[in-house]
């Protein structure tokens, strides 16, 4: 282990940067006099060795025309293998511009106008719009909330199967912060195989699932998995990369790749961004040891966060994460309407959280609180959150 230590405490002033997070505060929640802890990006600095990767590249005075040389896949498989247990080989791996793109070229891909797409509220939203927006429809699986741990619903997930043609799963899922079980995924796996249903597995947080829970690859429980299941994966949630938009849709099965592949390049936009090659390189080439600190300091802001409000709120329900830096809160037992909630939120505890109606059914009564910031601003940031709820 390396003796060097990243500084999560370091905070650093992003308005002005046409961070959506910060600059569009205005627009969003009508007052830039919020603490934004919405968006799923960090306020942690992008590792320097990632930094630096893009710089080298930048002071080449031309940036024409790429592609992605052996290296990039090398650094991607060497990862999955290291991080993940999974072997892939390079062809399965096709650059995407983004995985909610990707989301969205797979569902073109393999599905057709009034195709059934199976999703699991509460979940992140663009799962809703990616098939809604090309006249699929949606077929909703609920997850249950059993003692403060939320479950897949089997038995109504068996009969949805049976005239479906897909399902979005979220691996680990946000916002609810389970990192699924094998047993649990295999379940889910078998329900799909035995109905000819494709899975697209989004994993872009696979690598922020919070020891000791352990991320499971859909895809890499067995190969008859894999022959049905598309997996979304990228550095950008891990590393802070979102503005990059780089992302990689990862398809063992050949007939499947092919399909997928045609949309892509039906579209021109397969060729990527040159930045965007570069930083996923350089992150999966040298980010172990900053993740495992990262993951370090987001446990500890969520252990805090649990014991303080537990103790300061204790009307307010906090869903234990097993992965990802948000954070479920349950308002539920305050009464108010989804409305209320937020407002009070906004104007009374000044912050800017995500709504949990957002997230669709299941998600009324709930916000999402973002949590990948120095300690510090978590704590400011709670202790409004007490002054105004402790009297409601
Ligand atoms: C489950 C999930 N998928 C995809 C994304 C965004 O992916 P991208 O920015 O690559 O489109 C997010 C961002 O929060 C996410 O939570």
């Amino acid at each position: 282990m390396s003796s060097l230590q990243y500084d999560f405490n370091k905070q650093i002033h992003r308005i002005g940067t046409s961070s959506i997070k910060y600059d569009r505060r205005k627009e969003v929640f009508n007052t830039e006099d919020v603490l934004p802890m919405w968006v799923a990006d960090m306020d942690f600095e992008t590792p320097d060795f990632i930094r630096f990767a893009i710089i080298e590249r930048a002071m080449h005075p031309i940036y024409g025309y790429t592609f992605r040389d052996d290296s990039y896949y090398e650094a991607m498989i060497g990862w999955l293998h290291r991080r993940h247990g999974w072997q892939v080989q390079k062809d399965w791996i096709l650059y995407t511009p983004g995985v909610v793109p990707a989301l969205n070229i797979a569902v073109l891909a393999h599905t057709d106008p009034g195709d059934k797409i199976i999703i699991q509220p509460p979940v992140y939203f663009p799962f809703f719009t990616a098939v809604e927006n090309h006249d699929r429809s949606l077929l909703i699986n609920q997850l249950l909330l059993e003692d403060g741990r939320y479950r897949m619903n089997y038995n109504e997930l068996e009969q949805q199967a049976k005239e479906a043609r897909m399902l979005i799963l979220c691996n680990p899922h946000n916002p609810v912060g389970r990192s699924w079980e094998k047993e649990e995924l295999q379940q889910l796996a078998d329900i799909c195989l035995a109905n000819d249903v494709l899975i697209l597995s989004d994993e872009i947080h696979n690598d922020l699932v919070l020891p000791p829970n352990q991320h499971q690859v859909l895809a890499a429980l067995s190969d008859e998995v894999a022959g049905i299941t598309l997996t979304a994966h990228a550095a950008s949630k891990t590393f802070n990369l979102a503005g990059l938009a780089s992302s990689a849709m990862i398809i063992p099965n050949t007939s499947l790749r092919q399909q997928f592949e045609k949309q892509l390049k039906a579209m021109h936009i397969e060729m990527g961004n040159l930045f965007g090659f570069q930083a996923t390189q350089a992150a999966f080439t040298h980010g172990d040891e900053w993740v495992d600190q990262l993951l370090d300091y987001v446990q500890k802001n969520i252990e805090f966060t649990i014991k303080f409000l537990k103790e300061k709120l204790p009307k307010l329900r906090v869903i234990q994460p097993e992965a990802t830096y948000m954070v479920w809160l349950d308002f539920n037992a305050y009464g108010l309407t989804d409305d209320e909630l937020a407002e009070t939120l906004i104007h009374q505890a000044g912050l800017g959280l995500n709504r949990g109606s957002m997230f669709g059914p299941g998600g009324s009564g709930f916000m999402r609180i973002n949590l990948a910031c120095p300690m510090k601003i978590v704590q400011k940031a709670l202790d409004q959150l007490v002054r105004a709820f402790e009297a409601i």
